[in-house]
C-alpha cells in the first residue's frame, strides 16, 4: 500500500520523504492557501524532492477550463497527477486528459457510482473522501470497500486513493480493504510508527544497559 500525505507544505513533505516513508503527495486549493505561496512554486519544490506522484487541482468548472489548467500543471513536471472534480464537466475532462495520457486524480467521491464512472473515463486514482463521509454519520470505509470490490469485479485499472483520513485507524482499516493508497495529514502519519510501548520498552533497555559492565 502507497502512503501519501495530504498537505502543500515542503518542509513536512521533506521529513517524511527523507524518513523513506513516503510514495507520493496530495494537495488541494485549502491545502495550498493555507501555506501562503505561489502553487506553482510549491509544486515545483515538491516535484526536485523527487516525490513520483504530486496531485495538483484545478480549480476551473468548465469541461474546457479543466483542460487548460490540467494540460497546465501536467507540463510543469513529468510527477505530476491532475486532479479534477467529480461533476459532469470535470468527467467529460478527465476523458479527454487520459486519451492524452494526462495522469488524472479524480476526486470529491461520496459514492460508489462516482467512483465507477470516475473508472470509466479513465482517471488514474479515485480519491473517495472518508472523513467527511463519517462526519455526515454514513461509514466511509464501507465506500472503500464497495469501490474496491467494483474495481476488482471488472478489473479497471483505477487506483483506490482514500482520502479525508482523520487517525491510524483509517489507514489500517483502509489497508485492510485492499486500499491503494491511503492519503494523510502529517500527524497522521507521524502516528503511525508510534507505540507508547515501544517508547516504554526503548526507554527500560537503555536504563538495563547502563548497568551491563562496560570494561
Ligand atoms: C484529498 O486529496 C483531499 O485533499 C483531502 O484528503 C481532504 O481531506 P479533509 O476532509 O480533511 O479536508
Amino acid at each position: 500500500m502507497q502512503l501519501f500525505l495530504d498537505t502543500a507544505s515542503v518542509t513536512d513533505i521533506r521529513t517524511m520523504w527523507e524518513i523513506g516513508i513516503l510514495d507520493g503527495v496530495t494537495t488541494n486549493p485549502t491545502l495550498v492557501a493555507k501555506e501562503g505561496r505561489r502553487f506553482e512554486e510549491v509544486l515545483r519544490e515538491i516535484c526536485a524532492l523527487g516525490v513520483p506522484s504530486v496531485s495538483a487541482e484545478v480549480v476551473a468548472t468548465e469541461t474546457d477550463g479543466m483542460l487548460r489548467e490540467g494540460r497546465h500543471l501536467r507540463e510543469i513536471h513529468p510527477s505530476i497527477y491532475v486532479k479534477v472534480p467529480m461533476t459532469p464537466a470535470g468527467l467529460r475532462a478527465t476523458r479527454i486528459l487520459a486519451r492524452e495520457k494526462t495522469r488524472v486524480n479524480m476526486t470529491l467521491i461520496f459514492s460508489a457510482n462516482q467512483a465507477l464512472l470516475a473508472a470509466k473515463v479513465g482517471a488514474s486514482y479515485v480519491s473517495p473522501f472518508i472523513g467527511r463521509l463519517d462526519d455526515q454519520g454514513q461509514d466511509g470505509m464501507e465506500l472503500i470497500r464497495d469501490i474496491v470490490q467494483i474495481y476488482r469485479n471488472y478489473k479497471f485499472p483505477t487506483q483506490v486513493l482514500v482520502a479525508s483520513i482523520r487517525h491510524p485507524v483509517h489507514v489500517l482499516e483502509a489497508a485492510k480493504a485492499g486500499a491503494d493508497i491511503a492519503t494523510m495529514p502529517y500527524a497522521v502519519m507521524e502516528k503511525l510508527a508510534r507505540h507508547p510501548l515501544t517508547d516504554l520498552g526503548l526507554a527500560q533497555f537503555l536504563k538495563d544497559w547502563e548497568k551491563v559492565p562496560k570494561a
